[in-house]
């Protein structure tokens, strides 16, 4: 069964939306609830599949874990060396954070583990994980350096000072995982700030880290003690609706309660230097996170260059904010993204050929995109069908050029848009987009 988007061109988002729970820091609320003593009381949790992938994998690895219901998950802690093995394959669905994080925290443990995804996930690469885990003691098989991975017992791991050859948060949390069973101290050093969930939910969970410029450091054997927390709104879902906001003429969109941790405001900021109309409001902190509301209203974009320091912390909005290049007037070019190659499907090349499908003059470069914007035209894509290869972020980017479209726009192979994004042609279609979601035998 296969399912698309059809988006009737037009219209303007206005209303007031909130958007899901972040899904960065849902997985890490039942992993860090799972190491805890006691119990951890999760609210706002994302009830999408890539979530949920990880509290089923904590379930078999002995977990009891209650919900979830409307946002509610009970996370019973076994303590850190709590886990129990099984023979069975561990089932990360679509989800890299998931097979990420679950290797550093598997890496340490007396008992051996199998992790497994889907097509998207099978290619993507482990290795970045693999090697420095090795190089802190653990024993790793992967498949070409991709899954399935296969992580051997171990005794016991020790600490290393890592140097990431890339920004990666995923990469990073491995390793502080990891971390928590090494003896000595486990160091990792950013070549460019990324986001910092873990560091700040460890912190939330009484483990102490130090964090000196670019490196973050924690020693091993610490407990992590129980806790309460307030997953805020994906600010990688709002993008959706900031960017279909900004390039719907008539649109005046509140967003509520989205997470505005600095390491995630990129796509705010990028939008505002082409020209964006947003506005924060009620800036305030849930649970060591900052939260606040975002008013956004049309306006008219202009192309820029995006500054480099920007890429890591805007990550996953870009295909979004391809689509607001190609509303915006002049060029945009986006470099120092190859990361966006080995995401859920290799990005630059998918956005490309949709954007040229739908009539967009874009050029994929080795590490971004060059985008000729069609801002002046009031009908920016053509109508046309696209391929979203499975892609979540992919499939919304597309849903929202129908905002700016002359015709019909298709967008095939959607049914991922659930691992992230739940309901979103539901909330996308109250807020105003004309969508409609087909399903085929
Ligand atoms: C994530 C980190 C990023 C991001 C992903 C979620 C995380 O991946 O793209 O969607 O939760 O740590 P990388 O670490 O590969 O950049």
């Amino acid at each position: 069964m296969s399912r698309r988007f059809c988006i009737a061109p037009g219209g303007r988002l206005t209303g007031t939306v909130r958007v899901p729970g972040d899904k960065s820091i849902s997985h890490r609320s039942v992993m860090l609830g799972a190491l805890a003593d006691g119990v951890t009381e999760v609210t706002g949790f994302l009830e999408g599949a890539d979530a949920i992938s990880t509290m089923n994998v904590f379930r078999a690895l002995g977990v009891r874990i209650d919900g979830p219901r409307a946002g509610r998950v009970t996370v019973h802690g076994v303590g850190l060396r709590g886990l129990r093995g099984t023979p069975q394959p561990l089932d990360c669905g679509n989800a890299g954070t998931a097979m990420r994080l679950l290797m550093g925290l598997l890496a340490g443990q007396a008992f051996e583990s199998t992790l497994v995804g889907d097509e998207s996930l099978s290619k993507r690469p482990m290795r970045r994980v693999a090697e420095p885990l090795a190089q802190m003691g653990a024993r790793i098989e992967t498949r070409d350096g991709c899954p399935p991975v296969r992580i051997l017992p171990v005794d016991t791991l020790h600490g290393i000072r890592y140097r990431l050859p890339v920004a990666s948060a995923q990469v990073k949390s491995a390793l502080l995982l990891a971390g928590l069973y090494a003896r000595g101290e486990t160091t990792v050093v950013e070549p460019a700030p990324t986001r910092d969930h873990t560091e700040r939910m460890l912190g939330g969970f009484g483990v102490e880290l130090e964090r000196v410029g670019a490196a973050v450091s924690l020693r091993g054997g610490q407990t992590l003690r129980a806790t309460a927390i307030d997953v805020p709104a994906d600010i990688s879902s709002a993008a959706f609706f900031l960017v279909g906001a900004s390039i719907a003429a008539g649109s005046d969109l509140l967003l509520e309660h989205v997470g505005m941790n600095p390491t995630r405001t990129g796509v705010v900021e990028i939008l505002r230097l082409m020209g964006a109309d947003i506005e924060v409001r009620n800036e305030r902190n849930v649970g060591g996170e900052p939260v606040a509301d975002m008013r956004v209203r049309a306006a008219a974009l202009r192309g820029v260059a995006v500054p480099a320091e920007l890429v890591p912390l805007a990550i996953d909005e870009f295909p979004a904010l391809f689509v607001a290049a190609a509303c915006a007037r002049g060029t945009t070019t986006v470099t120092g993204a190859a990361e966006l190659r080995v995401k859920e499907s290799d990005r630059i090349a998918v956005m490309a050929d949709g954007l040229r499908t739908l009539g967009v003059d874009a050029t994929p470069t080795s590490d971004g995109m060059v985008i000729e914007g069609r801002g002046g035209a009031p009908e920016v894509f053509s109508s046309g069908a696209v391929e979203a290869h499975g892609d979540h972020r992919i499939a919304m980017s597309f849903a929202i050029a129908g905002l700016r479209a002359g015709g019909e726009i298709v967008v095939r192979d959607t049914a991922n848009v659930a691992t992230s994004f739940p309901g979103f042609g539901t909330l996308a279609k109250a807020a105003g987009l004309s969508i409609e979601e087909r399903v085929q035998a």
